[in-house]
């Protein structure tokens, strides 16, 4: 291999590895890298908060809001940020404490 086929390959292997992690959408943590080990971990625990502090009170066959969890995580994931990590209004008695909200904002971006 020549050196610029080696800067070519080295170039092209930074823009795939670039596109490969799947991203956030969250403004306030951009950068928040899902194959990371931090970020999974945090997943884990953001599932773990849903089953907890959510699952209880939103099953079926009459889920509040007609949100089933944590069957609806995927489909209902902007009204759980918006209630749950936003305006923390969810679970209704108390808000979750700020590592529960930080857990549950990696789970809901890296879903
Ligand atoms: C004590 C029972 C209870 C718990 C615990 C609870 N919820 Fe709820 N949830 C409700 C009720 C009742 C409603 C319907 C009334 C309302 O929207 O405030 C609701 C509504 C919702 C909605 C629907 C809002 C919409 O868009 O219409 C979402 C999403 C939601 N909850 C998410 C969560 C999440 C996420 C958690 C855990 C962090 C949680 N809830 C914990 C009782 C609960």
């Amino acid at each position: 291999m020549s050196f610029s086929s080696i800067t070519k390959f080295i170039v092209t292997a930074s823009a795939v590895l670039a596109f490969m992690g799947c991203g956030s959408d969250d403004d306030d943590d951009p950068m928040l890298d899902c194959n990371s080990t931090e970020a999974m971990t945090a997943s884990m625990a953001g599932a773990a908060v849903i089953m907890a502090s959510c699952a209880g009170c939103h099953s079926a066959p009459n889920p509040p809001g007609g949100v089933t969890l944590p069957e609806d995580v995927m489909s209902s994931a902007a009204r759980i940020r918006a209630r749950a990590v936003d305006a923390k209004t969810m679970p209704p008695a108390a808000p979750l404490n700020d590592q529960d909200v930080s857990d549950l904002s990696a789970y809901l971006d890296c879903l």
